[in-house]
């Protein structure tokens, strides 16, 4: 049986072994000294408990494996400790693995969403104990070369990964409307910072080109993604889970666009410097591939929301956040 300090709140993280719930575990748990947290996670290929070797000691935190969709266990979870908040991050979040394989992105995004929401609604009646889900600026479709996503923008997804999204965010409106659940909704840019899977755009470029390999980028490289350093999001996503109103969404966007190409061109500009080739540049090492399909055009997020109604703002400069990312990749990747 799992012990946590009986005096505190408990609260549980899903999904704290991939990127994100990784880098929030531990800033939460030093944010909050009188919170524990209960990490669930499936260790699907996208989660290692090595992204949370800081925390494994703390007498605060404790993990189980286990799968969101999984309905006994997470009642069982319910019935031995008192929880008092959800904050999910578990999902299935590679789009390029939503157009190949879809189905687990219904499963876990939608119906682990559901499970969660089932169990949380039986036990909380008639407390105030908070459900935070953890969506994306994708659920919003694609813009043009102007515009920002609101709020109140409309949900248009494009992709299996958005659609799945989207569906978990009408679903948790929904439990509030329906059930008065303290429910907030926050979606967020993209994400970028240490511990994020191979399989995203920044780890892939610094990968590929310190092994030497071609560099690949969709299409003509012109997708404009506006990137918020995750320790900013983590900071965000603690403010909303506390401040946030019930029954309301926030976006959280880092203010800062930026094409694939000039990304992939950054980090070899950095990488030419901190591990000069022998010959010539890792630019030359880019090579454009056929693009994703239906990959949207721009994504960019409007986060006065946030910053007017809970004084949040993304803090890091794109230049450091990235210069920091490359060094933990760096490390990482020492022996490629
Ligand atoms: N990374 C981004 O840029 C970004 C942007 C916007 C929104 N988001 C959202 O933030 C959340 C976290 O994203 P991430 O980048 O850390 O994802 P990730 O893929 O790195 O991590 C997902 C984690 O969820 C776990 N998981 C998957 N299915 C599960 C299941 N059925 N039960 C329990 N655990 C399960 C995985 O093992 C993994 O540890 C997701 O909900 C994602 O949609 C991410």
């Amino acid at each position: 049986m799992l012990e946590l300090p009986k005096e505190n709140k408990t609260i549980v993280i899903t999904g704290g072994a991939g990127f994100i719930g990784s880098n929030f575990i531990p800033f939460f748990l030093a944010k909050n000294p009188a919170i524990n947290v209960l990490n669930i996670d499936k260790l699907t290929y996208a989660g290692s408990l090595d992204n949370l070797k800081e925390v494994q000691s703390n007498k605060r935190y404790a993990f189980i494996k286990g799968d969101i969709c999984d309905f006994d266990l997470i009642k069982s979870v319910f019935e031995d400790f008192n929880i008092t908040g959800v904050i999910n991050f578990a999902a299935e979040s590679h789009v390029d693995n939503s157009i190949n394989s879809p189905h687990k992105f219904i499963k876990t995004n939608i119906e682990g969403t559901f499970n969660l929401l089932e169990v949380a609604r039986h036990f909380w009646k008639g407390t105030n104990n908070r459900f935070h889900q953890i969506s994306t600026d994708e659920v919003f479709g694609s813009l043009g070369d102007n515009g920002f996503f609101k709020e109140d923008s409309n949900y248009q997804p494009n992709s299996p990964y958005s659609a799945s999204k989207a569906s978990a965010d009408f679903l948790v409106r929904s439990y509030h409307h329906t059930y008065g659940m303290n429910v907030v909704t926050s979606n967020c840019s993209n994400n970028y910072g240490p511990k994020q899977h191979d399989e995203k755009l920044i780890p892939t470029v610094i990968r590929t080109a310190l092994g030497g390999k071609e560099i690949p980028i969709y299409g003509n490289g012109k997708n404009v993604r506006d990137w918020l350093y995750v320790i900013d999001h983590c900071k965000g996503i603690d403010t909303i889970y506390h401040r946030g109103k019930s029954g309301e969404t926030y976006l959280l966007g880092g203010n800062n666009e930026i094409d694939n190409l000039s990304i992939a061109h950054k980090i070899c500009n950095i990488l030419d410097i901190k591990i000069p080739k022998e010959n010539g540049s890792y630019n030359s090492q880019i090579k454009f591939v056929k693009d994703r399909l239906g990959h949207d055009y721009r994504y960019a997020v409007d986060a006065t929301k946030a910053s007017k109604n809970l004084n949040w703002t993304a803090l890091e400069k794109f230049d450091i956040g990235l210069d920091k990312t490359i060094d933990w990749y760096l490390n990482k990747y020492h022996n490629i």
